[in-house]
């Protein structure tokens, strides 16, 4: 596919589309899957490059991973893993952040893990601090070098007390496939407590696991010497069902969402209503459209679960761009996501982003000259524009700003969306959206 997609916009998206698995959720499962002795079969699994990129990455491990893109069925069998090549893990430096979850799995199987440079979206400094340091405190050494880090476990693994500075989701997943099979027990406190995690704790339970969560962000998990396979079925990916939503509300339009769900949206679900759109839960997903009038604005703060995910952010601010009054967007899990609203102030929005925690309470990013607040003046109509997608989360939204536009955009770098969004092309055209993908015309309204 080109990166470049024109986009001719100002036409409601309308239609059905559906969302499978969830991208920070079934990359998770793969990776456990290295723990079990026996193969494990994981459901519902979505045609996108976080996927291929861990696939490879087992692959390099000597897993043996078989996919049915089409019956989102991937089997892996791990009975042969082996060490990588340093070469070949490097190939994958700065695609993904997922290979620091190997080193758990790894050092249980093969007594070392190598980890190049991280990839990711760059919405922040992202860095694995929380990560090593949960690795040394299970007893791992941990051995900086210029081509990335090398992690041996000479004494193996032991249980240990953990507690987070902030529930990092990526520290929480790091402790769980680190823990499961370490010798004793390990208390983590200060959680996260994502859907995403409760369901890869599920698929460890699956495998043999022993792990118990408290109301109060504790996870006690009890160390076990071998662990099996898994068959499982991924949870829905609330955040691509919160990101249609989010276009149907700012194109105006109608979208049901197959797949989407209410219990993992619940928070979403509250404030789309508070902006003004409408909803109906069905058994089998949940329809979102504008009920037609104005869009209210709203104070918003996104938070780790069960707040406002961060992921549903950005989507949301392009229809706040269309609510009236002033929106307050005050983003405390990353210090840098509103990077992507230079591009819709560029196309007519009124944003202002600010260092100050507006709108809620002080967060760890106030006092640090970090942009991270942010007012939203409307409603304003967008015009087109030439635009360069900077991230995934950012880019799906200047793609929805495109949609919502009069006028012709050309939008470049596209391919990103890939990395979380399952055939969005596809999509895009059973919505009835007029874009073009390099020389292909894919819809005329
Ligand atoms: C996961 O990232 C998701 N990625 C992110 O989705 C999501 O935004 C994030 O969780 C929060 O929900 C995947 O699951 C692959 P964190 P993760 O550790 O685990 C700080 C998307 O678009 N931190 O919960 O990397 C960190 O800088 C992506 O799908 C440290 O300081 O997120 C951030 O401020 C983007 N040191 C905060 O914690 C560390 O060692 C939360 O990050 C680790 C994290």
């Amino acid at each position: 596919m080109s990166g470049l997609l024109t986009v001719e916009g100002g036409a409601p998206l309308q239609g059905e589309i559906t969302v499978r698995g969830a991208k920070n959720f079934v990359s998770k499962a793969m990776v456990a899957s290295l723990l079990g002795e026996e193969p494990s079969e994981l459901r519902n699994v979505p045609e996108i490059r976080d996927v291929e990129v861990v696939s490879d990455l087992l692959r390099l491990h000597g897993v043996t991973v078989e996919r049915d893109p089409e019956a989102g069925v991937i089997a892996l069998d791990p009975s042969n893993v082996e060490s990588a090549h340093v070469a070949d893990i490097d190939a994958y430096a700065g695609s993904s952040r997922i290979p620091i979850l190997f080193c758990g799995p790894l050092l249980h199987r093969l007594g070392e893990a190598f980890i190049p440079d991280l990839g990711g979206c760059r919405i922040g400094d992202r860095p694995i601090d929380y990560h090593l340091d949960i690795l040394r405190k299970f007893g791992a050494v941990v051995d900086k070098r210029v081509q990335g880090i090398h992690i041996t476990a000479p004494r193996g693994l032991t249980g240990t007390k953990i507690h987070l500075p902030y529930p990092s989701v990526g520290a929480t997943e790091q402790t769980l496939l680190t823990a499961v099979r370490a010798s004793g027990l390990t208390e983590l406190s200060n959680a996260a407590i994502e859907p995403e995690i409760t369901d890869l704790i599920a698929v460890l339970q699956k495998m043999g696991a022993i792990i118990s969560v408290d109301t109060d962000r504790t996870i006690r998990i009890e160390g076990v010497d071998r662990l099996t396979g898994f068959r499982h079925t991924a949870l829905s990916d609330r955040i691509e069902a919160g990101s249609w939503a989010s276009a149907a509300l700012a194109t105006r339009g109608d979208i049901f969402v197959r797949g989407a769900s209410q219990q993992d949206m619940m928070t979403f679900l509250n404030t789309f209503r508070k902006v003004g759109g409408a909803f109906d839960v069905r058994d089998d997903g949940i329809r979102f459209w504008h009920p037609g009038g104005d869009l209210s604005s709203i104070v918003l703060e996104t938070d780790v679960h069960p707040g406002f995910m961060t992921d549903w952010q950005q989507p949301l601010v392009v229809a706040l761009t269309q609510a009236t009054g002033l929106s307050i967007v005050h983003e405390t899990v990353y210090e840098n996501r509103f990077g992507f609203t230079d591009a819709l102030r560029g196309m007519g929005a009124t944003i202002q982003i600010y260092r100050e925690c507006l709108g809620g309470l002080e967060c760890r990013f106030g006092q640090r000259n970090f942009y991270h607040s942010a007012v939203v003046s409307g409603p304003t109509p967008l015009k087109a524009a030439e635009i360069e997608v900077p991230d995934l989360r950012g880019g799906f939204s200047h793609l929805i700003a495109a949609l919502t536009a009069e006028g012709t955009s050309r939008v470049r770098g596209i391919d990103i969306i890939n990395r979380g969004y399952e055939n969005f092309m596809d999509k895009l055209e059973a919505l009835g959206a007029r874009v073009t993908a390099g020389e292909r015309k894919v819809a005329a309204a």
